[in-house]
């Protein structure tokens, strides 16, 4: 039997942007995991039994376009298993879906681990990150790789498209609340709108994502000098020019307004947008009073996470 897990994400700043080549800056969240368990099974075939989903399905009985499906597969033929022996995938995760947490990328990831490691052939790290991207592009069409990054390498990351991977050194831990709408929302459909937009007016959306680039930029100094001070304004600034972008809500905005005046430093939506989460930065003895304000303005749930 071999078992395998993988944590949350958040982006911390520069999501969108990110897409056009920008850099962007991205956090585990290690308080939710998804875990996928193979094991030896009396039945023929590969089954896979995800019952947070309620799936509970042979392999070949899967959609062809099925994104677990075609994780499964990918591992059968990198490793060049053509008759694979009869198991049983179990996939659980504690990672709300379709809420900006990288649920897809870390069931992907935990199943690559688990069931390249059943099969006597556990996958390197770099080719774990470059098959979950292979399937991160089913979830999302044209996605950053950010995801499939932090997901694999479970430490902050400094991601630019296309460059090889930074890490990046956090000087003072800090506090960070996240906030849940309840609604879920397609990254996929929220990109191709911000590409659309951004054809109808390149020269507007260029000075956007200039910004944000460089808010990113003064993010990592600030956080790798542990001046934790700064980010807050920082965090506004980005979910102003995210606003800009149309790809905030009502409820997120409704969210970020009621952290800022409980006491937050700053807050700002996370990920994909329209849905999903925001995030605020709060001194520690403030996590209490700025989750309450956050159900009283409509979070569906609340995480609070330290990054260290
Ligand atoms: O919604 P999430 O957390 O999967 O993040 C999407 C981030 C985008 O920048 C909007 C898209 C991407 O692929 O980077």
């Amino acid at each position: 039997m071999s078992s395998a897990s993988a944590p949350g994400k958040i982006i911390l700043f520069g999501e969108h942007a990110v897409v056009y080549g920008h850099p962007a800056l991205a956090v585990p969240v290690t308080q939710v995991q998804a875990t996928a368990t193979v094991a030896p099974s009396s039945r023929r075939g590969v089954w896979v039994e995800a019952p947070n989903i309620g799936l509970s399905s042979e392999l070949s009985d899967l959609a062809p376009d099925d994104p677990l499906g075609a994780v499964i597969r990918s591992v059968f033929s990198t490793l060049g298993v053509d008759r694979p022996p009869a198991c049983t995938i179990y996939i659980q995760s504690t990672i709300p879906v379709a809420a900006g947490l990288g649920s897809g990328a870390a069931v992907t990831v935990a199943v690559l681990r688990a069931l390249s490691s059943f099969l006597g052939q556990p996958l390197p790290e770099n080719q774990v990150n470059l098959l979950t991207f292979e399937i991160e592009k089913l979830h999302h069409g044209n996605p950053s790789g950010i995801d499939n990054t932090v997901v694999t390498f479970a430490r902050p990351v400094y991601f630019v498209k296309g460059r090889p991977i930074e890490t990046f050194r956090v000087a003072v831990p800090f506090t960070l609340i996240i906030g849940d709408t309840g609604l879920s929302s397609s990254t996929k459909g929220v990109v191709e709108d911000v590409r659309k937009a951004w054809k109808a007016s390149p020269e507007k959306f260029e000075k956007i994502f200039a910004s944000v680039d460089r808010i990113v930029q003064q993010a990592r100094r600030t956080i790798e000098t542990g001046k934790g001070s700064a980010l807050g304004p920082l965090m506004n600034k980005n979910h102003a020019l995210l606003q800009q972008m149309t790809v905030s809500s009502p409820e997120l905005d409704r969210l970020v307004s009621a952290a800022r005046s409980a006491g937050a430093e700053g807050a700002k939506l996370s990920g994909g947008g329209r849905g999903g989460n925001m995030i605020a930065l709060v001194q520690p003895e403030m996590t209490e009073k700025v989750s309450q304000a956050l159900y009283q303005a409509g979070a569906k749930r609340v995480l609070i996470t330290t990054v260290s």
